[in-house]
């Protein structure tokens, strides 16, 4: 089933959008990279950004925190993930990636690691080496059942001192959704070595087969209590100009510790526009989110059922969660790499594995938050480059 408000995306309008993915790139050249989507705004949304807009109303915000944000947010996690949290314990970012930085800079000790599971959404091993922390890295393992946490070698990095877990749950680029074991499986390796963990979940709602997302920090009170939960309404509903990212704390001491080594000027400001378009996603954007996932899970059925036919040599485990595929190239061989050859020889722009792990040279990932006709097309793309390269 396909939606025609999905799938009439003009590929002339798409190239005019001032957003990195569509200005990085010449026009010739296909992206299929940065997560974000091509699909219109949900009518809510665009609805308040025109009225905002079009009656000037783009002033300073007032503090955000009396803006009905953190309580939009709260409201949600209990409604669709049965989570119930108070407003209080939320601190409202500009980012989720501002988040990474700042958990890191006010909960990893001098001289220890921070675990995080590769291969990972760049950003976190930006933030490892930006802020001095030293990478405690736990590959995943790709297994039948898909991407598998490598509990033994997780046990091994123990041995070196830790402070922090980077989790990332839904996890890109993979699209692993951990299952409840799994997570209580972390859970108990962060509180035998007294870690804070650090869930960045800005995938939450992208979840398919009827699964469901299970904050890190639902498991228990002992776990909620060195939790910080990262979210925010800007991927799941595809508003990331906008600015505006919330952070959950379990434990009102560690959102002291937090807020104290970061105030909350310098952290800078957030814009009036994503306070209020988030609060309008999280309250009453579902409709679209329910089209839009159910559009998502059959681009991620045709993606592997077309690789799999066209281009049997590439690995692809179907991801459980995100709009994202990430693709074992290995096989093929490609120079320099994946990505720079389908961009050489195939004119499509994909991520570059090795920007999600050294090991992972040998990957691309795929975006497919498209129509299925452009799809088709990054498809065709990627398939006319290895025949073009004989
Ligand atoms: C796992 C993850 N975290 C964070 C972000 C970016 O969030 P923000 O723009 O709020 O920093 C992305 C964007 O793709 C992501 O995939």
């Amino acid at each position: 089933m396909t939606h025609a408000r999905l799938e009439g995306l003009n590929l002339d309008i798409l190239r005019n959008r001032k957003s990195e993915k569509w200005n990085t790139y010449p026009p010739e050249i296909l992206p299929a990279w940065v997560a974000e989507m091509d699909f219109p705004l949900a009518e809510p949304i665009r609805e308040y950004l025109e009225q905002a807009t079009g009656e000037g109303d783009v002033g300073y915000p007032i503090d955000p925190t009396t803006t009905g944000v953190r309580e939009a947010f709260s409201k949600r996690m209990e409604e669709h993930f049965e989570w119930p949290i108070d407003p209080h314990q939320v601190e409202i970012l500009s980012e989720v990636v501002q988040g990474i930085y700042l958990g890191l800079m006010a909960f990893a000790r001098p001289g220890t690691g921070a675990v995080v599971q590769t291969p990972i959404y760049p950003p976190f091993l930006h933030a490892l080496k930006d802020t001095g922390v030293r990478l405690a890295e736990n590959q995943l393992q790709p297994k039948a059942s898909g991407w598998e946490i490598d509990f033994d070698q997780l046990n091994e990095l123990a041995k070196e001192p830790l402070s922090v877990f980077l989790l990332c749950n839904p996890q890109n680029p993979t699209g692993r959704a951990y299952g409840r074991t799994e997570l209580e499986q972390l859970a108990e390796f962060a509180l035998r070595n007294n870690l804070i963990v650090i869930s960045d979940e800005i995938h939450a709602d992208l979840v398919f087969d009827g699964r469901k997302h299970i904050p890190f920090a639902s498991l228990s009170p002992e776990v909620s209590a060195l939790t910080v939960t990262l979210n925010s309404a800007s991927k799941s509903f595809n508003i990331p100009g906008l600015r505006c990212a919330v952070a959950h704390f379990g434990d009102p001491s560690v959102q002291k510790r937090f807020a104290e080594t970061t105030p909350r000027h310098s952290r800078g400001g957030l814009g009036i526009l994503g306070i209020y378009a988030s609060v309008v996603a999280w309250q009453r954007g579902d409709p679209w989110l329910r089209e839009v996932r159910e559009h998502l899970q059959s681009n991620r059925d045709h993606l592997c059922e077309q690789l799999a036919a066209r281009i049997p040599s590439v690995r692809i485990l179907s991801p459980q969660a995100t709009y994202l595929a990430w693709l074992d190239c290995s096989d093929l061989k490609l120079q320099p790499s994946p990505a720079r050859f389908f961009l050489k020889h195939g004119q499509v722009a994909l991520s570059e594995g090795k920007n999600f792990g050294e090991d992972f040279g040998d990957f691309v990932r795929v975006n497919f938050a498209t129509s299925r006709k452009i799809l088709d097309d990054v498809i065709d793309r990627m398939v006319a480059a290895l025949n073009a390269s004989g």
